[in-house]
């Protein structure tokens, strides 16, 4: 680590910390501490630094925005079903004013219609929705880069 590194916050709202054994056809079989582990390795490639959080609790996610996800350079989002229904997340994402990747392992858009709106997308700076575990691996290429431009 050096004092160029970035600070990222990884959000992962209800059920994820069921990944690996929820619906494995949708969500795969890798569980939450790999995609966790995946993103702190390329993190030491990028110079990032991850705290993540998971909650199935809106008001706790909520708290962890305002105390914690404020205070990091950018954040990963992937507020699971809290997506489509957290007026509280968006206006806690808001207060933060830290800039954030919306992201998702599964292509919400291929899904059911409920799953076709976000409450986050619009104040993201990007979504990246599909492609399993990678979407946080690409989301934090993507944030990296949007924070050191030119870089
Ligand atoms: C999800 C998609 C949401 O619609 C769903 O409620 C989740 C996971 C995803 O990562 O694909 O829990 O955010």
């Amino acid at each position: 680590m050096t004092d160029g590194d970035l600070s990222l916050g990884v959000l992962n709202g209800p059920n994820l910390d069921l990944l690996g054994t929820r619906e494995p056809q949708l969500y795969g079989e890798v569980g939450l501490d790999g995609i966790l582990s995946a993103l702190e390795a390329l993190g030491k490639e990028l110079g990032v630094r991850v705290t993540a959080v998971q909650s199935n609790h809106e008001g706790e996610l909520a708290d962890w925005i305002r105390d914690v996800g404020s205070r990091q350079d950018g954040m990963l989002v992937n507020a699971a079903a809290y997506t489509h229904t957290s007026v509280a997340l968006r206006d806690a994402l808001l207060a933060a004013g830290v800039p954030f990747v919306e992201v998702h392992l599964t292509n919400v858009w291929a899904r059911e219609p409920f799953r076709h709106h976000s409450l986050l997308s619009d104040i993201a700076v990007g979504v990246v929705s599909g492609f399993g575990q990678d979407s946080y691996l690409l989301g934090m290429r993507a944030l990296a880069a949007h924070l050191r431009p030119g870089a």
